[in-house]
């Protein structure tokens, strides 16, 4: 089973086996659709390959997200499990609480459950986990850390991390250098319109594409079309 037949149309930019145990940093704006497109591909991924996958969300509790995928025509998967720090963080004893270890203790949790069949993770997001740790000194150690641990479970990671079109990479940690690869959702003007992107910025070991491909919302999620060319 492999990650590029999990989205219609992402074969055209991934062009050859991703290796699992990758950690893939997914950026883009506030709306891109990170979450979407994070969400989709592991559900589909799990469900075409009978692997079972966690998407761990601190952004948006379980059932906003929900809605938001409902209304781009995604569904649930009993191979997905969605896990929602929103809940612990509302607790009082909220800010004692390492999310660091809690993560990890989720890991092995769903790795003793289900052994080498739990594969994927999708971690919505990253800038969330730091803005709940006020205590991290070392941003980069942290990174590092955190990076580390998810090569422990050999999970193909998909983190999400935002950053804004065009400006400051806002990278605390290091996290571009750390991750395998990094995809880049925005949205840009191609022939007068605005358009909806996807681009792979990197992709260690694996044949991909440069160019930013239009995506398109349809009834049944996402779907990746031809490149973008720019017009001027
Ligand atoms: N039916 C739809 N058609 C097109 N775009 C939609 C539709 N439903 C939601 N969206 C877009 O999806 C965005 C939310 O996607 P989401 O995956 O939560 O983005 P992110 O995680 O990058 O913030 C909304 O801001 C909206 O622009
Ligand atoms: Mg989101």
């Amino acid at each position: 089973m492999m990650f590029r037949d999990c989205i219609k149309g992402l074969d055209k930019v991934i062009q050859s086996e991703v290796k699992p145990g990758k950690t893939i940093l997914v950026t883009g704006p506030p709306g891109s659709l990170k979450s979407s497109f994070v969400h989709l591909l592991l559900k589909n991924y799990v469900e075409k390959s009978n692997e079972f996958g966690l998407y761990a969300t601190l952004e948006q509790d379980v059932s906003s997200h929900l809605e938001s995928l409902e209304s781009i025509g995604i569904g649930l998967s009993y191979n997905l499990q969605i896990t929602d720090y929103t809940e612990i963080l509302s607790d009082e004893f909220s800010t004692e609480i390492n999310y660091l270890e809690f993560t990890e203790m989720m890991l092995k949790h769903l790795n003793d459950r289900f052994g080498d069949r739990f594969t994927t993770l999708g971690f919505d997001s990253l800038g969330a986990l730091y803005s709940m740790l006020p205590e991290v000194k070392n941003p980069r150690k942290f990174a590092f850390n955190f990076f580390n641990m998810l090569k422990k479970y050999n999970l193909t990671t998909f983190v999400i991390f935002e950053r804004s079109l065009g400006g400051e990479w806002v990278s605390m940690g290091n996290e571009g250098f750390l991750a395998d690869a990094i995809f880049l959702l925005g949205l840009k003007k191609s022939g007068g319109r605005t358009v909806r992107f996807f681009q792979i910025e990197k992709m260690r070991s694996v044949k991909h594409s440069m160019d930013p491909h239009a995506v398109n919302v349809g009834p049944n999620g996402l779907e990746i079309l031809g490149p973008l060319f720019d017009s001027e």
